[in-house]
């Protein structure tokens, strides 16, 4: 029960978004507002929507139904819809008539006026004045990017934190929304990171996650010649017990620098995220990715050279055009390369994008695509799992799992470990023998020294 005013804020889409949510949860504290996790608490209630593909628009719409229920019980609370979705200002408009009840929709590119916003807002309210409801100001196509927003984030995810280091993408992948919606490219100073690395590491985190888009472009807007290797082992080199993992990396810009340098730092994790898309060039090609799939398995044997490293990687199905052969094509790659794991899409058309210009496939087709291609890759990642059984690894533990006395963490190549264990490992380095596996995740027992 919240005695004072408290905000909730849920959060659709990729790391990235859970990443801004923590920032604009950093900015409704500094506003006096504490956090629940029960909605019918609040007074202020934040959508941080994702665009990405049609699924995620879908969970925000289903959810938008269930906040208008919670309205009706309670006229005093505010319910602001932020982020990708809103960033397209006809999608905010149309949503602003279906839906009059929300108060504020403010795009990726105001994000950081959340709090003047919110200030005005109550204000107006309080005076029975009409307020504008719909903030959002449209990205030029050539360098316009996201300010960052510089009240320190509230993080909720110990032992892990995540780190922006640049915002924003200058890639126009065919498919794909997030340049529209997120701007150009914009790297932060290296020195801001490191100082917010070594602070996190002070008060105790274990895992530092370098986030971008792209994380490998990191610097090529700066006049100053920054660059992502330079920065991995500046911060691999600080002195502290700690894991530092990135993503996500564009096979396009992945060097042999940085591979070597994953290669040689024991604190830089062993997991290189690597979207592959699709395993045909023909499709490689419409999707604007400018590189080939032989390009792409070649950097996987470099990577490969890595012990005891994991790939993982992203795979789209039903792209427009993509023909049965084309589709064997990515089976192919998928079998051939071993992906640890796979975040496996249907394709989406997004407004705006070359690609929904272009003749797209029936359902029914994209559905069988992906049934097959999810079978396939279980397999591949439930064997892959069964490789750890019997050998030790170091787990860093993250979490207890709800209604059991275990906890659950990941070994350093990213793998989801559970064993038994109390609370208390929270935020430790244990060794983990794996017993067993479930599915692709491991079973181990913590080793006594
Ligand atoms: N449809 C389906 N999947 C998409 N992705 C990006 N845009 C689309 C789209 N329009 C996937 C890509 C990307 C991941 C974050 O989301 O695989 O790597
Ligand atoms: Fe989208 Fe391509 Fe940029 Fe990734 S690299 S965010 S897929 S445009």
């Amino acid at each position: 029960m919240c005695n004072l005013a408290c905000f909730f804020i849920e959060t659709f889409g990729c790391q990235m978004n859970v990443y801004d949510s923590e920032k604009l949860a950093g900015i409704l504290s500094e506003l006096g507002y504490l956090p629940t996790n029960d909605v019918s608490q609040a007074s202020i209630v934040v959508l941080n929507t994702c665009c990405i593909r049609n699924t995620a628009e879908n969970k925000v719409l289903g959810r938008i139904g269930e906040l208008k229920k919670l309205k009706d019980k309670n006229r005093e609370i505010l319910i602001i819809l932020v982020g990708c979705m809103i960033q397209q200002e006809d999608k905010a408009k149309e949503l602003l008539k279906k839906h009059s009840f929300i108060d504020i929709f403010i795009g990726t590119k105001n994000l950081n006026k959340l709090s003047a916003i919110i200030k005005n807002t109550l204000q107006d309210k309080k005076n029975e004045k009409h307020s504008e409801k719909i903030f959002v100001e449209p990205f030029s196509i050539n360098n316009d990017y996201i300010e960052q927003i510089t009240t320190p984030a509230y993080r909720t995810s110990f032992p892990n934190a995540w780190v922006n280091i640049i915002s924003g993408c200058n890639n126009f992948c065919s498919y794909c929304i997030v340049p529209y919606v997120r701007g150009r490219e914009k790297s932060i100073h290296p020195d801001i990171i490191y100082a917010e690395v070594v602070s996190l590491l002070e008060k105790g985190y274990k895992e530092i996650t370098l986030l971008g888009q792209n994380v490998n472009s990191y610097g090529n807007d700066s006049l100053e010649g920054w660059n992502f290797n330079e920065l991995l082992i500046r911060l691999a080199k600080i002195n502290m017990k700690y894991r530092l993992r990135f993503m996500t990396s564009n096979p396009k810009d992945l060097t042999p620098e940085i591979i070597s340098t994953v290669r040689e730092y024991n604190n830089i994790s062993k997991h290189i995220h690597l979207p592959l898309q699709s395993g045909s060039n023909r499709i490689l090609q419409l999707m604007n990715r400018k590189y080939t799939y032989e390009d792409y398995y070649d950097l996987t044997k470099k990577i490969k050279k890595i012990p005891d490293v994991a790939i993982t990687t992203d795979i789209m199905v039903g792209f427009p055009t993509e023909t049965e052969e084309d589709f064997l094509d990515t089976l192919r790659a998928v079998e051939d390369i071993k992906f640890h794991n796979a975040f496996m899409f249907v394709y989406s058309a997004r407004t705006g994008t070359q690609a929904s210009k272009m003749p797209q496939l029936p359902n029914k087709i994209k559905k069988e695509r992906i049934t097959r291609l999810v079978g396939m890759q279980n397999g591949i990642s439930q064997n892959i799992s069964q490789k750890y059984i019997g050998k030790t690894y170091e787990v860093l533990i993250e979490d207890t799992i709800k209604g059991s006395n275990k906890v659950c963490g990941r070994t350093d190549n990213g793998r989801l470990v559970s064993m038994a264990g109390e609370r208390e490992l929270i935020g430790k380095f244990v060794n983990v023998n794996i017993i067993t596996t479930k599915g692709s995740s491991l079973i181990g027992e913590i080793e006594n020294d």
